[in-house]
Protein backbone atom coordinates (compact mmCIF):
# COMPACT_ATOMS: atom_id res chain seq x y z
CA UNK A 1 0.00 0.00 0.00
CA UNK A 2 2.72 2.47 0.93
CA UNK A 3 3.84 1.83 -2.19
CA UNK A 4 1.36 2.70 -4.54
CA UNK A 5 0.58 5.92 -2.39
CA UNK A 6 4.03 6.52 -2.18
CA UNK A 7 3.94 5.88 -6.20
CA UNK A 8 0.76 7.83 -6.73
CA UNK A 9 2.87 11.10 -4.51
CA UNK A 10 5.49 10.53 -6.60
CA UNK A 11 3.84 10.88 -9.93
CA UNK A 12 1.49 13.79 -8.79
CA UNK A 13 4.65 15.57 -7.81
CA UNK A 14 6.88 14.70 -11.25
CA UNK A 15 3.41 16.28 -13.17
CA UNK A 16 3.28 19.39 -10.91
CA UNK A 17 7.25 19.85 -11.25
CA UNK A 18 6.37 19.18 -14.87
CA UNK A 19 3.52 22.42 -14.95
CA UNK A 20 6.10 24.36 -13.22
CA UNK A 21 8.47 23.69 -15.07
CA UNK A 22 6.51 24.42 -18.22
CA UNK A 23 5.23 28.18 -16.61
CA UNK A 24 9.21 28.97 -15.75
CA UNK A 25 9.73 27.68 -19.40
CA UNK A 26 7.32 30.06 -20.58
CA UNK A 27 7.90 32.96 -18.24
CA UNK A 28 11.78 33.34 -18.87
CA UNK A 29 10.73 32.83 -22.42
CA UNK A 30 8.58 35.72 -22.51
CA UNK A 31 10.47 37.86 -20.34
CA UNK A 32 13.67 36.89 -22.83
CA UNK A 33 11.23 38.15 -25.95
CA UNK A 34 10.34 41.28 -24.31
CA UNK A 35 13.99 41.99 -23.26
CA UNK A 36 14.91 41.13 -26.86
CA UNK A 37 12.11 43.72 -28.16
CA UNK A 38 13.42 46.54 -25.89
CA UNK A 39 16.97 46.19 -26.14
CA UNK A 40 18.06 43.71 -29.16
CA UNK A 41 21.28 42.34 -28.98
CA UNK A 42 24.50 44.31 -30.92
CA UNK A 43 24.75 43.80 -34.53
CA UNK A 44 28.76 42.70 -35.22
CA UNK A 45 29.05 46.72 -36.44
CA UNK A 46 28.31 48.02 -32.92
CA UNK A 47 30.31 45.09 -31.44
CA UNK A 48 33.78 45.64 -33.35
CA UNK A 49 32.85 49.81 -32.85
CA UNK A 50 33.49 49.23 -29.27
CA UNK A 51 36.15 46.15 -29.15
CA UNK A 52 38.21 48.41 -31.08
CA UNK A 53 37.71 51.95 -29.83
CA UNK A 54 36.45 53.38 -33.10
CA UNK A 55 35.09 55.70 -31.34
CA UNK A 56 38.25 57.66 -30.66
CA UNK A 57 39.80 57.51 -34.23
CA UNK A 58 36.38 59.37 -35.59
CA UNK A 59 36.89 62.22 -32.62
CA UNK A 60 39.47 64.50 -34.56
CA UNK A 61 37.22 64.14 -37.82
CA UNK A 62 34.12 65.78 -35.60
CA UNK A 63 36.38 67.52 -33.13
CA UNK A 64 34.41 66.11 -30.48
CA UNK A 65 33.95 62.68 -29.03
CA UNK A 66 31.45 60.57 -31.28
CA UNK A 67 28.97 58.17 -30.37
CA UNK A 68 27.32 55.45 -32.91
CA UNK A 69 23.61 55.31 -32.86
CA UNK A 70 23.46 51.18 -32.72
CA UNK A 71 19.52 51.39 -33.40
CA UNK A 72 20.21 53.40 -36.85
CA UNK A 73 21.54 51.20 -39.65
CA UNK A 74 20.81 50.66 -42.86
CA UNK A 75 22.36 48.37 -45.36
CA UNK A 76 22.23 49.94 -48.62
CA UNK A 77 23.78 46.90 -51.08
CA UNK A 78 24.88 43.66 -50.08
CA UNK A 79 27.01 42.03 -53.35
CA UNK A 80 29.70 38.83 -52.99
CA UNK A 81 32.24 41.68 -53.49
CA UNK A 82 30.65 44.19 -50.22
CA UNK A 83 28.20 45.41 -48.46
CA UNK A 84 27.48 48.68 -47.62
CA UNK A 85 25.91 50.30 -44.68
CA UNK A 86 24.67 53.72 -43.83
CA UNK A 87 25.35 54.30 -40.29
CA UNK A 88 24.72 57.50 -37.83
CA UNK A 89 26.82 59.14 -35.35
CA UNK A 90 26.23 61.79 -32.84
CA UNK A 91 28.79 64.11 -32.31
CA UNK A 92 28.09 67.86 -30.27
CA UNK A 93 24.52 67.16 -30.37
CA UNK A 94 24.36 66.82 -33.88
CA UNK A 95 23.91 63.64 -36.40
CA UNK A 96 26.16 62.49 -39.16
CA UNK A 97 25.15 59.83 -41.67
CA UNK A 98 28.47 57.62 -42.39
CA UNK A 99 29.17 55.19 -44.66
CA UNK A 100 30.74 51.73 -44.10
CA UNK A 101 32.07 49.90 -46.86
CA UNK A 102 32.75 46.28 -45.89
CA UNK A 103 35.59 44.54 -48.43
CA UNK A 104 34.91 40.80 -48.66
CA UNK A 105 37.77 38.24 -49.58
CA UNK A 106 39.31 37.51 -51.63
CA UNK A 107 41.10 41.06 -52.48
CA UNK A 108 40.88 40.94 -56.00
CA UNK A 109 43.14 43.37 -57.72
CA UNK A 110 40.31 46.03 -58.05
CA UNK A 111 39.13 45.79 -54.34
CA UNK A 112 42.91 46.80 -53.85
CA UNK A 113 42.73 49.84 -56.41
CA UNK A 114 40.14 51.32 -54.29
CA UNK A 115 41.14 50.31 -51.12
CA UNK A 116 44.65 52.31 -52.08
CA UNK A 117 42.22 55.23 -53.34
CA UNK A 118 40.69 55.38 -50.15
CA UNK A 119 44.18 54.86 -48.20
CA UNK A 120 46.27 57.16 -49.79
CA UNK A 121 44.65 59.43 -52.36
CA UNK A 122 41.50 60.37 -50.91
CA UNK A 123 43.95 63.10 -48.84
CA UNK A 124 45.38 64.22 -52.29
CA UNK A 125 41.92 65.43 -53.87
CA UNK A 126 39.84 65.72 -50.84
CA UNK A 127 37.26 67.86 -52.08
CA UNK A 128 37.05 65.24 -54.66
CA UNK A 129 36.48 62.31 -52.61
CA UNK A 130 34.63 61.23 -49.79
CA UNK A 131 36.79 61.82 -46.81
CA UNK A 132 38.39 58.61 -45.30
CA UNK A 133 37.57 58.43 -41.68
CA UNK A 134 38.49 55.10 -40.61
CA UNK A 135 40.42 51.71 -42.27
CA UNK A 136 40.35 48.37 -40.35
CA UNK A 137 41.51 45.74 -41.64
CA UNK A 138 41.72 41.64 -41.11
CA UNK A 139 38.18 41.76 -39.42
CA UNK A 140 36.26 38.65 -39.07
CA UNK A 141 39.39 37.25 -40.90
CA UNK A 142 39.75 39.11 -44.52
CA UNK A 143 37.43 41.76 -44.55
CA UNK A 144 38.35 45.18 -44.37
CA UNK A 145 36.10 48.03 -43.25
CA UNK A 146 36.14 51.77 -44.70
CA UNK A 147 34.36 54.02 -42.56
CA UNK A 148 33.83 57.30 -44.79
CA UNK A 149 32.07 60.44 -45.50
CA UNK A 150 28.37 59.86 -46.69
CA UNK A 151 28.01 61.96 -49.72
CA UNK A 152 24.25 62.22 -50.84
CA UNK A 153 24.39 60.42 -54.14
CA UNK A 154 22.99 62.49 -57.44
CA UNK A 155 20.85 59.68 -58.31
CA UNK A 156 17.75 60.29 -55.46
CA UNK A 157 18.70 64.10 -55.62
CA UNK A 158 17.46 65.18 -58.84
CA UNK A 159 16.06 63.57 -62.05
CA UNK A 160 18.52 63.26 -64.27
CA UNK A 161 18.80 65.15 -67.83
CA UNK A 162 21.78 65.96 -69.95
CA UNK A 163 21.52 69.50 -68.36
CA UNK A 164 23.55 67.92 -65.52
CA UNK A 165 26.67 67.02 -67.33
CA UNK A 166 27.57 70.97 -67.33
CA UNK A 167 27.51 70.50 -63.20
CA UNK A 168 29.78 67.73 -62.76
CA UNK A 169 32.10 68.14 -66.04
CA UNK A 170 33.71 70.80 -63.74
CA UNK A 171 34.40 68.54 -60.84
CA UNK A 172 35.59 65.69 -63.34
CA UNK A 173 38.06 68.48 -64.87
CA UNK A 174 39.17 69.41 -61.66
CA UNK A 175 40.20 65.56 -60.81
CA UNK A 176 41.74 64.98 -64.00
CA UNK A 177 43.42 68.38 -63.83
CA UNK A 178 45.01 67.77 -60.14
CA UNK A 179 46.32 64.46 -61.87
CA UNK A 180 47.13 64.80 -65.13
CA UNK A 181 50.92 64.06 -66.64
CA UNK A 182 53.45 64.97 -64.06
CA UNK A 183 51.31 65.84 -61.62
CA UNK A 184 50.54 61.67 -61.61
CA UNK A 185 55.01 61.13 -62.10
CA UNK A 186 55.72 63.77 -59.52
CA UNK A 187 53.64 61.50 -57.04
CA UNK A 188 55.35 58.43 -58.32
CA UNK A 189 55.73 57.14 -54.51
CA UNK A 190 51.87 57.12 -53.85
CA UNK A 191 50.86 55.40 -57.20
CA UNK A 192 53.74 53.31 -58.68
CA UNK A 193 53.11 49.49 -57.05
CA UNK A 194 49.16 49.33 -57.56
CA UNK A 195 47.45 51.66 -60.00
CA UNK A 196 46.68 50.20 -63.64
CA UNK A 197 48.35 52.34 -65.84
CA UNK A 198 46.86 52.62 -69.50
CA UNK A 199 50.99 52.36 -71.01
CA UNK A 200 52.12 49.78 -68.71
CA UNK A 201 53.02 46.13 -69.49
CA UNK A 202 50.47 44.72 -68.06
CA UNK A 203 47.72 46.91 -68.97
CA UNK A 204 49.23 46.65 -72.51
CA UNK A 205 49.20 42.88 -72.77
CA UNK A 206 45.75 42.66 -71.51
CA UNK A 207 44.46 44.94 -74.50
CA UNK A 208 46.13 43.08 -76.93
CA UNK A 209 44.66 39.90 -76.02
CA UNK A 210 40.93 41.46 -75.45
CA UNK A 211 41.59 42.56 -79.17
CA UNK A 212 42.70 39.70 -80.54
CA UNK A 213 39.29 37.64 -78.92
CA UNK A 214 37.27 40.48 -80.48
CA UNK A 215 38.13 40.00 -83.54
CA UNK A 216 37.46 36.03 -82.42
CA UNK A 217 34.44 37.13 -80.95
CA UNK A 218 33.19 38.78 -84.17
CA UNK A 219 33.68 35.61 -86.31
CA UNK A 220 31.54 33.73 -83.70
CA UNK A 221 28.95 35.97 -83.91
CA UNK A 222 28.65 36.12 -87.69
CA UNK A 223 27.28 32.27 -86.94
CA UNK A 224 24.72 33.12 -84.57
CA UNK A 225 21.85 34.21 -86.96
CA UNK A 226 20.20 37.05 -84.34
CA UNK A 227 23.77 39.08 -84.33
CA UNK A 228 25.09 38.01 -87.74
CA UNK A 229 21.65 40.53 -88.97
CA UNK A 230 23.19 43.13 -86.34
CA UNK A 231 26.49 42.50 -87.84
CA UNK A 232 26.45 41.82 -91.38
CA UNK A 233 26.11 45.68 -93.15
CA UNK A 234 29.21 46.63 -91.11
CA UNK A 235 31.01 43.83 -90.75
CA UNK A 236 33.75 44.45 -93.31
CA UNK A 237 34.47 47.69 -92.52
CA UNK A 238 34.94 46.43 -88.68
CA UNK A 239 37.03 43.61 -89.56
CA UNK A 240 39.20 46.75 -91.31
CA UNK A 241 39.18 49.15 -88.52
CA UNK A 242 39.96 45.95 -85.97
CA UNK A 243 43.29 45.84 -87.89
CA UNK A 244 44.67 49.18 -86.98
CA UNK A 245 44.12 48.43 -83.90
CA UNK A 246 44.60 48.50 -80.45
CA UNK A 247 45.44 51.74 -80.16
CA UNK A 248 43.40 53.72 -82.92
CA UNK A 249 44.44 57.41 -81.76
CA UNK A 250 47.56 58.35 -80.29
CA UNK A 251 45.92 61.70 -80.31
CA UNK A 252 44.13 60.75 -76.93
CA UNK A 253 47.57 59.38 -75.13
CA UNK A 254 49.30 62.86 -76.72
CA UNK A 255 46.22 64.73 -75.21
CA UNK A 256 46.98 63.39 -71.45
CA UNK A 257 46.21 61.22 -68.61
CA UNK A 258 44.78 61.34 -65.24
CA UNK A 259 43.59 59.43 -62.71
CA UNK A 260 40.31 58.71 -64.18
CA UNK A 261 37.61 56.64 -62.24
CA UNK A 262 35.80 54.85 -65.24
CA UNK A 263 32.88 54.20 -64.06
CA UNK A 264 30.68 57.75 -63.63
CA UNK A 265 26.83 56.54 -63.31
CA UNK A 266 24.52 59.14 -60.78
CA UNK A 267 24.70 56.18 -57.97
CA UNK A 268 28.58 56.69 -57.64
CA UNK A 269 28.56 60.32 -57.93
CA UNK A 270 27.60 62.14 -54.74
CA UNK A 271 26.87 66.24 -54.06
CA UNK A 272 26.28 67.93 -50.68
CA UNK A 273 25.16 70.88 -52.72
CA UNK A 274 22.91 70.23 -55.36
CA UNK A 275 20.67 73.11 -55.08
CA UNK A 276 22.85 75.66 -55.61
CA UNK A 277 24.00 76.85 -58.95
CA UNK A 278 27.20 75.29 -59.15
CA UNK A 279 27.72 71.63 -57.81
CA UNK A 280 30.83 70.12 -55.62
CA UNK A 281 30.76 66.60 -57.06
CA UNK A 282 32.15 63.90 -55.09
CA UNK A 283 33.23 60.56 -56.72
CA UNK A 284 32.10 56.88 -55.26
CA UNK A 285 33.08 53.44 -55.97
CA UNK A 286 36.85 53.68 -57.11
CA UNK A 287 36.75 49.93 -58.12
CA UNK A 288 37.57 50.79 -62.15
CA UNK A 289 40.23 53.82 -61.58
CA UNK A 290 43.47 53.92 -63.50
CA UNK A 291 45.97 56.35 -64.57
CA UNK A 292 44.82 56.54 -68.64
CA UNK A 293 43.42 59.20 -71.63
CA UNK A 294 42.00 62.04 -69.54
CA UNK A 295 39.07 62.13 -72.14
CA UNK A 296 38.09 58.57 -71.61
CA UNK A 297 35.89 59.67 -68.69
CA UNK A 298 33.71 61.64 -71.00
CA UNK A 299 32.91 58.85 -72.54
CA UNK A 300 32.28 57.13 -69.33
CA UNK A 301 30.38 60.34 -68.32
CA UNK A 302 28.46 61.33 -71.52
CA UNK A 303 28.48 58.07 -73.93
CA UNK A 304 27.27 55.54 -71.78
CA UNK A 305 24.40 57.35 -70.21
CA UNK A 306 23.43 57.78 -74.40
CA UNK A 307 24.10 54.44 -75.05
CA UNK A 308 21.11 53.59 -72.17
CA UNK A 309 18.88 55.93 -72.67
CA UNK A 310 17.51 55.95 -75.92
CA UNK A 311 15.13 58.51 -75.21
CA UNK A 312 17.40 61.36 -74.74
CA UNK A 313 19.22 59.69 -78.20
CA UNK A 314 17.85 62.67 -80.44
CA UNK A 315 19.73 65.11 -78.02
CA UNK A 316 23.12 63.67 -78.18
CA UNK A 317 24.76 65.48 -80.74
CA UNK A 318 24.02 68.92 -79.42
CA UNK A 319 25.42 67.74 -76.40
CA UNK A 320 28.31 66.87 -77.36
CA UNK A 321 29.18 69.78 -79.08
CA UNK A 322 28.03 71.80 -75.97
CA UNK A 323 30.08 69.55 -73.43
CA UNK A 324 33.29 68.60 -75.07
CA UNK A 325 34.05 72.33 -75.22
CA UNK A 326 32.89 72.99 -72.04
CA UNK A 327 35.27 70.24 -70.45
CA UNK A 328 38.41 71.50 -72.55
CA UNK A 329 37.77 75.65 -70.71
CA UNK A 330 37.34 73.75 -67.60
CA UNK A 331 40.69 71.83 -68.03
CA UNK A 332 41.86 75.16 -69.65
CA UNK A 333 41.65 76.74 -66.38
CA UNK A 334 44.33 74.75 -64.76
CA UNK A 335 46.41 75.41 -67.92
CA UNK A 336 45.99 72.12 -69.69
CA UNK A 337 45.32 73.06 -73.56
CA UNK A 338 44.68 70.19 -76.12
CA UNK A 339 46.12 70.14 -79.25
CA UNK A 340 42.72 68.60 -81.42
CA UNK A 341 39.21 69.96 -81.15
CA UNK A 342 37.57 68.76 -78.49
CA UNK A 343 34.36 66.85 -80.17
CA UNK A 344 36.93 65.22 -82.27
CA UNK A 345 38.73 63.85 -78.96
CA UNK A 346 35.08 62.81 -77.38
CA UNK A 347 34.50 60.74 -80.69
CA UNK A 348 37.79 59.55 -80.50
CA UNK A 349 38.04 58.39 -76.75
CA UNK A 350 34.37 57.33 -77.30
CA UNK A 351 35.59 54.79 -80.18
CA UNK A 352 38.78 53.25 -78.25
CA UNK A 353 36.69 53.00 -75.84
CA UNK A 354 34.19 50.74 -77.61
CA UNK A 355 36.68 49.38 -80.01
CA UNK A 356 39.29 48.13 -77.01
CA UNK A 357 36.15 47.08 -74.22
CA UNK A 358 33.01 47.01 -74.75
CA UNK A 359 32.52 45.76 -78.13
CA UNK A 360 34.39 42.74 -76.66
CA UNK A 361 32.06 43.11 -73.34
CA UNK A 362 28.68 43.01 -75.47
CA UNK A 363 29.91 39.95 -77.67
CA UNK A 364 30.94 38.04 -74.50
CA UNK A 365 28.06 38.36 -72.99
CA UNK A 366 25.80 37.68 -75.59
CA UNK A 367 28.19 34.66 -77.17
CA UNK A 368 28.45 33.65 -73.43
CA UNK A 369 25.24 33.73 -72.37
CA UNK A 370 26.05 35.92 -69.78
CA UNK A 371 23.68 38.81 -69.77
CA UNK A 372 21.77 40.40 -73.34
CA UNK A 373 23.52 42.97 -75.34
CA UNK A 374 21.91 45.70 -75.16
CA UNK A 375 24.14 48.18 -76.11
CA UNK A 376 25.51 46.75 -79.32
CA UNK A 377 23.23 48.37 -82.13
CA UNK A 378 24.08 51.57 -80.38
CA UNK A 379 27.85 50.85 -80.59
CA UNK A 380 27.98 49.69 -84.19
CA UNK A 381 26.19 52.52 -85.21
CA UNK A 382 29.00 54.59 -84.30
CA UNK A 383 31.66 52.94 -85.25
CA UNK A 384 29.92 53.79 -88.64
CA UNK A 385 29.48 57.18 -88.19
CA UNK A 386 31.99 58.38 -86.37
CA UNK A 387 34.44 55.62 -87.81
CA UNK A 388 34.19 56.98 -91.15
CA UNK A 389 34.36 60.99 -89.97
CA UNK A 390 37.88 60.04 -88.24
CA UNK A 391 38.90 58.37 -91.26
CA UNK A 392 38.99 55.20 -89.50
CA UNK A 393 37.98 52.91 -92.38
N1 LIG B 1 30.39 57.66 -49.47
C1 LIG B 1 29.13 57.43 -49.83
N2 LIG B 1 28.16 58.34 -49.55
C2 LIG B 1 26.87 58.08 -49.91
N3 LIG B 1 26.46 56.98 -50.52
C3 LIG B 1 27.37 56.04 -50.81
C4 LIG B 1 28.75 56.20 -50.50
N4 LIG B 1 29.40 55.12 -50.90
C5 LIG B 1 28.49 54.31 -51.47
N5 LIG B 1 27.26 54.86 -51.41
C6 LIG B 1 26.00 54.31 -51.94
O1 LIG B 1 26.05 52.90 -51.97
C7 LIG B 1 25.98 52.45 -53.34
C8 LIG B 1 26.90 51.27 -53.51
O2 LIG B 1 28.22 51.62 -53.17
P1 LIG B 1 29.42 51.43 -54.20
O3 LIG B 1 30.67 51.90 -53.54
O4 LIG B 1 29.07 52.08 -55.48
O5 LIG B 1 29.44 49.86 -54.33
P2 LIG B 1 29.43 48.91 -55.62
O6 LIG B 1 30.88 48.68 -55.91
O7 LIG B 1 28.70 47.70 -55.17
O8 LIG B 1 28.71 49.62 -56.75
C9 LIG B 1 26.40 53.65 -54.16
O9 LIG B 1 25.85 53.56 -55.45
C10 LIG B 1 25.85 54.79 -53.37
O10 LIG B 1 24.48 54.97 -53.68
MG1 LIG C 1 28.68 51.54 -57.48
Amino acid sequence: MTNVRGSGGYERGRSEGFIKGKQDGYAKGFEDAREFLEKPPLHDISLKWRELHCADQFGPHFGSTVVLNDRNMECLKETVKSTIWKLEISAKDQTYPVILKIFKPPMIDQKLVELNMYRRVSSLIPDLMPAIYLVLEGINNDEVWVFMEFVPPIKGQVIFTPDHFDKIIPSLAKLHAQTYNDHFYNKWDIFEDWIPRYDSDSVSAERMKNHKQTIEYLDKAMESPELKEKLRPGYNDLQRILQRGPVYFPELIQAGKSIIHNDLQTPNMGCHNIAEESWNVKFLDWEGAGFSPCWFDMFNLIGVFFAYRKDWRSDENAVIERCAPLYAAEMLKYGITFDTDPVQLYKMAYLQRVLERSLYQQLHWKLDNVKPAFLLECYLEKIKIWGKELRLY
